[in-house]
């Protein structure tokens, strides 16, 4: 398949191809996903077989490394990310700059881009040593960022992180905790935003990874690249779809709870209205990270909140839209994002800042993709082709006569 590519771009032809649907635009040893059979393995390992054993922190190990971790590996980098997790006093000031109804995701991206002027030394793309630090201090930083982003909105004052916690037990803190107040974790909770993020890590060539590669391919550094990606997945179609399936739910209980209304609604392409958290470009069946959400929000929303009313209506929009021929022609099924939201929102999340919890999740595997890019010999700088539907060559007229 890449010889034939390197043949076809000799010959001239441009392939038109929007979304990339068709095109492989790298070849990569991270992800293996069966969209037909609804299968994930990282590294070769299916998600179920993670997601029941793993932990973030190792995944994110496997991620970036391509192995699981032996324990002292796992020792020395957890110790190495909670070495980093404080940000510069200077980084702290950034965050007075923006509104405060501002939403997250622009202020983290913008703090992300940031740490390039802070750590110039992470310029070169090829100095492999600066590499793993900028890696480091990314995995360690970001939850700070994330979680200062939050105490911004809401008017309280950042905290520092306490390094003796684990790194999703310090970001529940620094989120959720109040300076002189002993914040006491949810076991649950912390368990439930774990796995999360291990099923947010990485999914081969999304929108948001492909921006890490392409903005990588010019030899843009780690942060510039991740800054970008995280503004991809700002977008309601990829990221931000998780805030919009919890504001599609809440509409719909608002206007009585009738499901089968907002499906006729849907299938009448009513002006914006699409199922949210359901389709994938790759899954023709259903997304395997979906069914291990579901279980979990099932067992969260019963322990934290006694059960949630929006959590019915998903499960009864799921099933009305997996008996109608429209959804079943089109092979649309619930993806990542349809259950999440719940569970955010029972874990004490505002639904804006739901794809800030997604981009916490998915950054090792940004990171991952950027440096398996920039090793590989065959990474050219991305520059698609294009067909050209304007004007043929025309005079320039002067003002006077236009
Ligand atoms: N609701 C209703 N109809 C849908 C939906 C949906 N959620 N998704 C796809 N369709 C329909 C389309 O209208 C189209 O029908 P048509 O051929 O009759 O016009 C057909 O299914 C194929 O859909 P496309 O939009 O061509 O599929 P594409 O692969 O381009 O889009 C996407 C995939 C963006 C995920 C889409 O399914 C969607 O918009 N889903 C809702 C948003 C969402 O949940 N995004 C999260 C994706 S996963 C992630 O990023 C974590």
């Amino acid at each position: 398949g890449i010889e034939l590519g390197k043949l076809l771009a000799q010959t001239g032809y441009i392939t038109y191809d929007p979304g990339f649907v068709n095109t492989g635009a790298a070849s990569s040893a991270i992800t293996y996903i069966d969209g037909e059979q609804g299968v994930l393995r990282y590294r070769g390992y299916p998600i179920e077989q993670l997601a029941q054993h793993s932990t973030f922190i190792e995944v994110s190990y496997l991620l970036i490394y391509g192995e699981l971790p032996t324990k002292e590996q796992l020792e020395s980098f957890t110790s190495k990310i909670n070495r980093h997790t404080l940000l510069h006093e200077d980084l702290k000031r950034f965050f007075d700059g923006f509104p405060r109804d501002a939403h997250p995701m622009p202020v983290l991206s913008s703090a992300v881009a940031a740490l390039s002027t802070f750590y110039q030394d992470s310029l070169n793309p090829f100095d492999e040593p600066n590499v793993e630090l900028s890696t480091v201090r990314l995995l360690a930083k970001v939850p700070t960022i994330a979680a200062y982003a939050y105490k911004k909105s809401i008017g309280q004052p950042f905290l520092y992180p306490d390094n003796s916690l684990g790194l999703v037990e310090n970001f529940l803190r620094m989120t959720f905790g109040l300076p002189a107040e002993p914040y006491e974790i949810d076991p649950d909770v912390a368990k439930a935003l774990d796995l999360l993020f291990i099923l947010h890590a990485d999914h081969e060539q999304n929108c948001s990874t492909s921006t890490v590669r392409l903005v990588g391919s010019s030899e843009a550094n780690l942060f510039a690249s991740i800054s970008a990606g995280i503004m991809a997945l700002f977008g309601p179609l990829h990221g931000g779809a998780n805030s919009a399936v919890l504001e599609m739910l809440s509409s719909i209980k608002a206007e009585g709870g009738d499901v089968d209304d907002f499906v006729k609604r849907v299938k009448n392409r009513e002006q914006g209205v699409r199922l949210m958290g359901f389709g994938h470009r790759v899954y023709k069946n259903y997304d395997p990270r979906a069914k291990i959400i579901k279980k979990t929000a099932d067992e969260i929303l019963a322990k934290i909140s006694g059960g949630d009313e929006l959590l019915d209506i998903a499960k009864a929009l799921e099933e009305r839209a997996l008996s109608d021929d429209y959804f079943i022609e089109r092979k649309l099924y619930p993806n990542v994002d349809f259950y999440t939201g719940l569970i955010y929102r029972a874990l004490g999340f505002p639904t804006k800042y739901f794809t800030v919890l997604f981009a916490l999740g998915r950054l090792p595997g940004w990171i991952a993709h950027w440096r398996e890019m920039i090793q590989d010999p065959a990474t050219k700088i991305g520059r698609p082709r294009q067909i050209y539907t304007g004007e043929k060559e025309r005079e320039y007229k002067p003002l006077s006569q236009r």
